[in-house]
């Protein structure tokens, strides 16, 4: 994708999504916030209709405008779809071991699939790049202001709503939008959350079994 063509997408999705945002948080303001007696029906109903429209408008967006861009809708992905790894055989090359940073998730693309490799000195690790809560990319998107989070106690951690993955094996060991995740992040967690009203949980991870050969991280996909 050209720059050019990234900056119109962007600056249409971010119209988009404060319209969306404006209209939902309008409709609630409308539908909460003290009024006269003799308009607060009035005002329950368009809080009620630009509630609605703000939600059609952003389910719009997820579904249709946002995967026109290449970025997946926020459906969540199921642990019963994950490939065991003695059916991945298709082994593929992901690159020089140096060439992934120390401590974070790096995503490449290998055949059809988005992997995210985690390097941990000289340990690797692969797994989906995509966080299974609403499939938004656990090393974030490239120049987002939204940075990847350092891998801890052996987890990472999705930078969109807190969600936490075991590395070695694709468990989810936090949910999103936990407690502390909320006061950190008012934004991406305490307001999100409300937005996320239909959607809080991530199940487990797809991970990948990887070996080194010759400094290069080899990855097995299935066939
Ligand atoms: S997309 Fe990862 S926690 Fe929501």
């Amino acid at each position: 994708m050209s720059i050019a063509l990234a900056i119109v997408g962007v600056s249409v999705l971010g119209t988009w999504g404060i319209a969306t945002i404006s209209l939902i948080a309008g409709g609630i303001i409308l539908m909460v916030a003290p009024a006269d007696i003799e308009t607060t029906s009035s005002g329950t109903a368009v809080g009620i209709f630009l509630l609605i429209t703000g939600l059609i408008s952003g389910g719009l967006m997820q579904v249709i405008a946002m995967p026109l861009m290449g970025i997946d809708p926020p459906i969540p992905m199921k642990a019963k779809n994950i490939v065991p790894h003695d059916r991945m055989k298709g082994w593929a090359n992901a690159g020089s071991l140096r060439s992934f940073p120390d401590g974070v998730a790096k995503e490449v693309r290998l055949r059809s699939e988005r992997v995210a490799i985690v390097r941990q000195g000289e340990e690797v690790y692969a797994m989906g790049a995509l966080c299974p809560h609403a499939r938004l990319p656990l090393g974030s998107f490239p120049g987002a202001p939204i940075k990847p989070e350092e891998i801890r106690d052996g987890c990472v951690m999705c930078p969109f709503h807190g969600a936490r993955f075991e590395v070695s094996s694709g468990k989810a060991v936090r949910q999103p939008f936990s407690s502390e995740f909320n006061s950190n992040h008012p934004f991406l967690g305490q307001f999100q959350s409300k937005l996320f009203f239909w959607n809080k949980g991530a199940e487990d991870i797809q991970t990948y079994p990887v070996r080194i050969e010759n400094d290069e991280v080899m990855v097995g996909l299935p066939r």
